[in-house]
């Protein structure tokens, strides 16, 4: 297939960290796409537990097993990403209706900023309606159990960072 045929994505955020609902949606886009490019968002304004560098590799090594799935990160806005990227859609995940006034907003600044920048929404399964990164390094700090909420790898970094007898 030639590079003008090929469908690019891009799913930006923040994935901090990577959950099992974010898998879901990043499974579900694959499946769409002929290449999806998770992009990690290097907001400076947010105050992130795991670093740029490690986010990304914990998406590598969590999406390893996705053929078509590449990971990479992103500083500026989206919408210049996606022109970058030669993508064709940008995809969030819509957890329940709650979600959607602030990705409306969003989706349709986004193309207001570049007519071209459509944005797709996924809806992961209903068992991940309730989880979020905020809610994860909440219960990990708390020494609760996380484990069917996000992968292994990011079940043991959380541990490593955030469980009892280790400062947070
Ligand atoms: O996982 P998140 O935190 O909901 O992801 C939000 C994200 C990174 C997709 C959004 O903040 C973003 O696109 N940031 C890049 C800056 C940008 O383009 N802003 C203007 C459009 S709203």
């Amino acid at each position: 297939m030639s590079k003008m045929q090929e469908k690019i994505a891009i799913y930006p955020g923040s994935f901090d960290p990577l959950t099992n609902g974010h898998l879901d949606v990043i499974k579900r886009a694959a499946k769409i796409f002929d290449t999806l490019v998770v992009m990690v968002a290097n907001n400076q304004s947010k105050n992130s537990l795991f670093t740029i560098d490690e986010r990304v590799t914990l998406l590598e090594e969590s999406c390893a097993c996705i053929a078509n799935v590449k990971v990479s990160h992103f500083k500026g806005l989206l919408h210049d990403e996606v022109r970058h990227q030669n993508a064709v859609a940008v995809i969030r995940g819509l957890r329940a209706v709650s979600d959607f006034e602030w990705e409306l907003q969003m989706a349709l600044m986004n193309r207001e900023l570049d007519q071209d920048c459509e944005t797709l929404f996924l809806m992961p399964s209903p068992k991940f309606s309730f989880v979020s990164s905020t809610m994860i390094k909440e219960i990990a700090k708390l020494d609760g159990d996380v484990s069917p909420f996000v992968p292994p790898i990011v079940e043991n970094e959380l541990k490593r960072r955030l469980g009892k007898n280790c400062d947070s």
